[in-house]
């Protein structure tokens, strides 16, 4: 089954092609990076716009680069939410318009479920059950994974996204938005132990996560030391880095270790940082568990996933209506 993915979730316009959700025979991403950057955050309505001007290009890309024709398209799969409104509109409603010219099935993909699926784009795959840990600007939970569509929320942020903070001491430490790649750049040359900042685990035993602790205890840190003009950058991203991937690998660790399944994924933007991938394969390995992060390229907001995603649902018998809506929340 060939499926045309769409995301237009928050600010990368994205569109891909991939067959019975594995091969991937186009990927186009159209990153608004430049656009949000003075602003150190995503501007909703300025990503709304960025969009309707990248959706049509950004597809015909995809559809280019791939060889496939539009007739030759067997389904689409669009993200439906969660997401900025007024971004996932546009996704949604080009989609919407494009199934019905084709006359195509079509599927709303929950954004969050597709960050899951970016794990069966890459040859090694895991098989069910697994643990999955979704590490991104928005979010950050742990799933239990019992096939491609049955995925059940086993804990998750119950303040700041693990991204989130990322980005929040890139802005403290001067280094523009999105500041995740950016921290963990300098981190490499810094030390990871001469800062310690707080791990917070809360209940040790659980899956919730808290974030906004490690965010001001990192603030207190700069503006003590700028009284003593004695700031080592590097160091402090570092310290910070280290902090957050503990906490980030013990949770999937201990996750996989509640559900006894030796297998453990890790997806989302936060999953590119080089220092989390590491530490989770050593500690994981260690524990004869076998560890799944896909491709930088993966980890970021994609449509691969999408249309690898909406592909099983499809085969589940979901398919979309018009008068469905994109939603901004997770719908319990
Ligand atoms: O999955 P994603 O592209 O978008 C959302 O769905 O949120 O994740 C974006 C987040 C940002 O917060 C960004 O700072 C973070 O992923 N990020 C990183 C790295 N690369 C991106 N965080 C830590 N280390 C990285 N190398
Ligand atoms: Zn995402």
């Amino acid at each position: 089954m060939i499926v045309l993915g769409i995301e237009t979730s928050c600010d990368e316009t994205a569109a891909s092609i991939v067959v019975d959700g594995k091969e991937t025979l186009s990927s186009v991403i159209s990153s608004q990076v430049a656009v949000h950057h003075p602003y150190g955050g995503v501007v909703p309505e300025l990503a709304s716009r960025k969009h309707i001007e990248a959706i049509v290009p950004v597809v015909q890309e995809a559809m280019h680069t791939s060889g496939i024709s539009a007739q030759q398209l067997d389904a689409l799969a669009v993200t439906q939410g969660p997401g900025l409104i007024g971004s996932l509109l546009v996704g949604f409603c080009f989609a919407k318009a494009f199934a019905m010219s084709l006359d195509i099935p079509w599927v709303g993909v929950n954004h969050l479920e597709g960050h899951i699926n970016s794990v069966f784009l890459e040859p090694d795959s895991p098989d069910f059950p697994f643990v999955a840990l979704l590490a991104s600007g928005g979010h950050t939970s742990i799933y239990s994974v019992s096939s491609y569509t049955e995925i059940k929320l086993m804990g998750q942020t119950r303040d700041d996204a693990a991204g989130e903070a990322f980005d929040k001491v890139a802005k403290m430490l001067g280094l523009g938005y999105p500041g995740g790649a950016a921290i963990n750049r300098l981190a490499e040359r810094g030390n990871p132990n001469s800062i310690h900042f707080p791990r917070t685990y809360l209940d040790r035993a659980g899956f919730d996560f808290s974030f906004s602790g490690i965010k001001t205890s990192v603030n207190r840190y700069i503006q003590a030391r700028k009284k003593t003009g004695d700031l080592n950058i590097p160091d402090i991203a570092a310290g910070f880095q280290e902090a957050v991937v503990d906490v980030l690998s013990y949770k999937i660790i201990n996750a996989s270790d509640a559900k006894n399944c030796g297998r453990l994924a890790i997806v989302g933007g936060v999953a590119a940082n080089k220092r989390l991938r590491e530490k989770v394969r050593i500690d994981a390995e260690d524990r004869g568990m076998k560890v799944y992060i896909p491709s930088i390229s993966l980890c970021g907001d994609n449509a691969a996933m999408i249309a690898a995603c909406g592909y099983h649902y499809l085969k589940d018998g979901r398919v979309s209506t018009f008068d469905e809506d994109v939603y901004s929340r997770i719908r319990s």
